[in-house]
């Protein structure tokens, strides 16, 4: 018997023009996501973050409730349109808020701490439609949504607090106005201007960088784990293939979550464990940098090991 350092790895990277891309990558989501802390009568804390994707925009300070701009070009996107009058209002949209919180709290009797998270925003599809929507949740669960197309917010889970929400919001008409407005106009706006200014942040592709390692757990067993860094942007595509098949998701084959780099640009792994007479290709893509890493493994020398049973 070999040796196992005695494998032989063959990696021969490829490129595929679009094949593999991914449809859904066109889509760009901008969104708000906010998160209230409210620890007694007196007092609440809020944290912010605007994302365009995968991508901060700014940063609410949870000390003075500025907004913080992630990048030069936000600057003069947010000149255009509706943003900056919007983030010059949004300290008393925030005021507002945590009264509107405190006074629910008080009218229905809810104990603190208690936490309220907010997700607004709209999605821009490829044909440049886009589609507005804001939830809002407590204590970790859906409450209430505002509905853009039917001008109503309407509960999310069956519960007295989250009727009582949905309806009282519901009746501010000034306010379902503007939620209306902000969420398809000023937000999909807002989303063109941000392409526009930061292209070349927004676009940048960096190529996954997959490497192999193999290790054997048993004398017939290899465990190859791929591990795929430096992407960007998020969507990707990493299989393994056996016999030109795809080795679906099961006990053998783990897939980690995709994890962000401080740069932006992201990791992830797919572990698998094979017989180790198996020939099997890993293939690596992007959806937007439209191209296929094809990284081929094959065992060195067939005829010194036992061949067993592929065990997927
Ligand atoms: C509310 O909580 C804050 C922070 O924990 C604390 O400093 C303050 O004394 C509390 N106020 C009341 C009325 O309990
Ligand atoms: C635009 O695309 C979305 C999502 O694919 C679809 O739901 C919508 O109907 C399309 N609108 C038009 C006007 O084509
Ligand atoms: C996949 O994960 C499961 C549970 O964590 C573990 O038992 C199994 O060995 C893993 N398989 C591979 C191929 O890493």
């Amino acid at each position: 018997m070999q040796p196992p350092y005695l494998f032989l790895f063959f990696f021969i990277p490829l490129l595929l023009p679009g094949k593999w891309a991914n449809p859904e990558a066109d889509l760009q989501v901008f969104q708000l996501l906010m998160t209230s802390f409210f620890t007694n009568i007196s007092c609440a804390e809020v944290s912010g973050v605007g994302l365009l994707g995968d991508m901060p925009i700014f940063t609410l300070d949870p000390g003075n409730w500025n907004m913080h701009l992630h990048w030069p070009w936000a600057y003069n996107a947010t000149a255009e349109g509706d943003t900056e009058k919007i983030i010059s209002h949004s300290k008393l949209f925030l005021r507002n808020l945590v009264r509107y919180v405190h006074e629910m709290a008080k009218k229905q009797r809810l104990g603190y701490p208690l936490v309220v998270q907010i997700r607004a925003g709209c999605v821009l599809h490829p044909n440049r439609t886009s589609w507005g929507f804001l939830d809002v949740g407590k204590d970790g669960r859906d409450l209430t949504a505002f509905k853009v197309e039917r001008d109503r917010w309407e509960p999310q889970q069956p519960s007295q607090l989250a009727e009582v929400v949905s309806k009282s919001l519901t009746s501010m008409k000034a306010i379902t106005g503007l939620l209306k407005h902000l969420l398809s106009i000023s937000c999909r706006s807002h989303i063109l201007a941000l392409y526009r200014y930061g292209r070349t942040d927004l676009e940048r592709q960096e190529p996954p960088m997959a490497t192999v390692f193999a290790h054997m757990p048993s004398p017939a067993q290899i465990l190859l784990v791929c591990h795929v860094t430096g992407f960007y942007p998020r969507p990707i595509s990493v299989v393994w293939l056996r016999d030109g098949q795809e080795v679906p998701p099961g006990p053998l084959l783990n897939t980690s979550a995709i994890l962000p780099h401080a740069d932006l640009t992201q990791n992830c792994s797919a572990a698998l464990t094979v017989g180790i007479a198996i020939a099997v290709l890993l293939l690596v893509a992007t959806a937007s940098a439209g191209g296929v890493w094809w990284w081929k493994g094959r065992k060195g020398d067939e005829a010194t090991w036992e061949t067993r049973e592929f065990i997927i």
